[in-house]
């Protein structure tokens, strides 16, 4: 059962027309949220919108890069002009960045600050951009997506390109949340982060595609971590975002929550 809602509000997902941005907004949608999407893949966005169908009234979205100032406030402004003041934000854009590097002196500034845009920047652009209306109305939950990869992962490159700034900046997240926190408690605002291990979306989706073109040898490798002996599911990190977003969890803020099948 989803999770319950006693007030049903508006959550903007970004990133929601990726793996686990896809999984998130069907569950969001099923505990009763109004969803906005806010997504630089316009296809990707379009498929999202009418594969659930956006005439649900209950779902929008609009193409907006998530590292553009202007951009992120012209598209909470739609949110709020399409389904009114912002519940929640779960913000899920990101990645580790075109370049795939692995020494620290591979990297040029303008990739380095690109995925520290990517992944930091854009939370605070977002978080921004909505904190002021949650404030007003005393509640509010906001979501960031920090990874496994933010305690450092030895060995060779794996999946992850620019792996070196993407660490760093999933790193930085944590401490974004935990002083976000501490700064909006008194509001009623939580701000937690998600911190994933492998998750394969649905067939079709980004991770998904990359992981299932590897050569067998590759992917056991890249499984030997996990005790389990899987990678996780969009499903699986959608429920903890629901959890976080729902009204049981309104003591719980400033966390850092691992779903990554015991990994660590
Ligand atoms: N999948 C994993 O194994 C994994 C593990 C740990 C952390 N994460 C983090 O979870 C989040 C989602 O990962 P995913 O697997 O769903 O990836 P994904 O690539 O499938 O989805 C990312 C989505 O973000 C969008 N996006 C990218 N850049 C953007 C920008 N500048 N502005 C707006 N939208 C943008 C993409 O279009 C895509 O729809 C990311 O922050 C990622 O770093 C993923």
């Amino acid at each position: 059962m989803a999770d319950r809602m006693v007030e049903a509000g508006t959550a903007i997902v970004t990133g929601g027309a990726g793996g686990i941005g896809k999984a998130t907004v069907r569950r969001l949608l099923d505990m009763g949220l109004s969803v906005f999407i806010v997504d630089a893949d316009e296809k990707s966005l379009d498929t999202v919108l009418s594969e659930f169908g956006s005439a649900s009234g209950r779902l929008d979205g609009c193409r907006a890069d998530v590292m553009d100032e202007r951009q992120v406030t012209q598209a909470v402004d739609r949110a709020v002009a399409r389904f009114g003041d912002i519940y929640a934000l779960v913000h899920i854009a990101g990645g580790a960045g075109p370049k795939r590097a692995r020494d620290i002196e591979d990297f040029q500034l303008q990739e380095w600050a690109h995925v520290m845009d990517l992944n930091l920047t854009s939370a605070f652009l977002a978080a921004r951009a909505v904190v002021p209306m949650m404030r007003k109305r005393r509640a509010g939950r906001i979501v960031v997506f920090s990874s496994i990869i933010a305690g450092g992962e030895k060995g060779p490159l794996t999946t992850v390109t620019g792996r070196l700034p993407y660490a760093t900046a999933k790193a930085a997240l944590l401490g974004f949340t935990s002083q976000l926190a501490k700064d909006l408690a008194e509001f009623g605002i939580t701000v937690n982060a998600l911190m994933p291990g492998l998750i394969l979306g649905e067939q079709g989706t980004r991770i998904r595609d990359k992981f299932d073109n590897l050569a067998p040898e590759q992917r056991a490798a890249l499984l030997n971590g996990y005790p389990g002996g899987r990678p996780g599911t969009g499903e699986e990190v959608a429920a903890a975002v629901g959890f976080l977003l729902s009204d049981s969890a309104g003591f719980v803020s400033g966390v850092a929550l691992p779903v990554d099948g015991a990994y660590r």
